[in-house]
């Protein structure tokens, strides 16, 4: 699409989230499914499912500037899908040839959660410009709190393990 005004960029920045958030309900998927960590599974298994209400929230956001929801690729979700699988298709670091290292899933977490909450931030910034009602902006709101938490609490999985790690060696 040609982004020429403020409001195309948004509707730009409003499909790649969307794209962004339904390649991340696979990715949690298995990485809920390959975690070894009850915690870190448990984690994931549930921001699983908030995203896809996340996805829903934007099908929301899209009727409520008269459009069809659309997905714009992502390179870089594309990229942390990628380097997963090359992960788990190279033998480095994992004894049985399928999860990846824990650390290595917690890492493309924390990354897709950054992402996904600059992408709202921006969105939220677009729409402050451009004073789009509620409809719009709540949703996406809501969507960024939940980011923020999902951050917050992989941060604090990371924490704790490598506190673990450093007391186990
Ligand atoms: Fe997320």
């Amino acid at each position: 699409m040609n982004v020429e005004t403020l409001e195309d960029l948004f509707g730009y920045q409003l499909q790649h989230a969307y794209y962004v958030e339904r390649t991340h309900v696979e990715l949690l998927d298995e990485m809920a499914a390959d975690a070894r960590n009850d915690d870190l599974a448990e984690r994931f298994a549930t921001h699983r499912d908030e995203t896809e209400r996340q996805a829903e929230r934007l099908e929301d956001v899209f009727a409520a500037m008269g459009r069809q929801p659309r997905a714009s690729r992502s390179r870089a979700v594309d990229g942390f899908a990628a380097s997963r699988r090359n992960r788990i298709e190279s033998s480095d670091g994992n004894e049985d040839g399928q999860a990846p290292p824990m650390h290595v899933d917690l890492g493309i977490g924390l990354a897709a959660e950054r992402l996904e909450i600059r992408t709202y931030e921006g969105l939220l910034r677009l729409a402050g410009r451009l004073a789009y009602a509620d409809d719009v902006v709540e949703p996406l709101e809501a969507t960024l709190a939940e980011e923020r938490e999902t951050r917050q609490r992989l941060e604090d999985v990371e924490t704790e393990t490598s506190i673990v790690d450093s007391l186990e060696h």
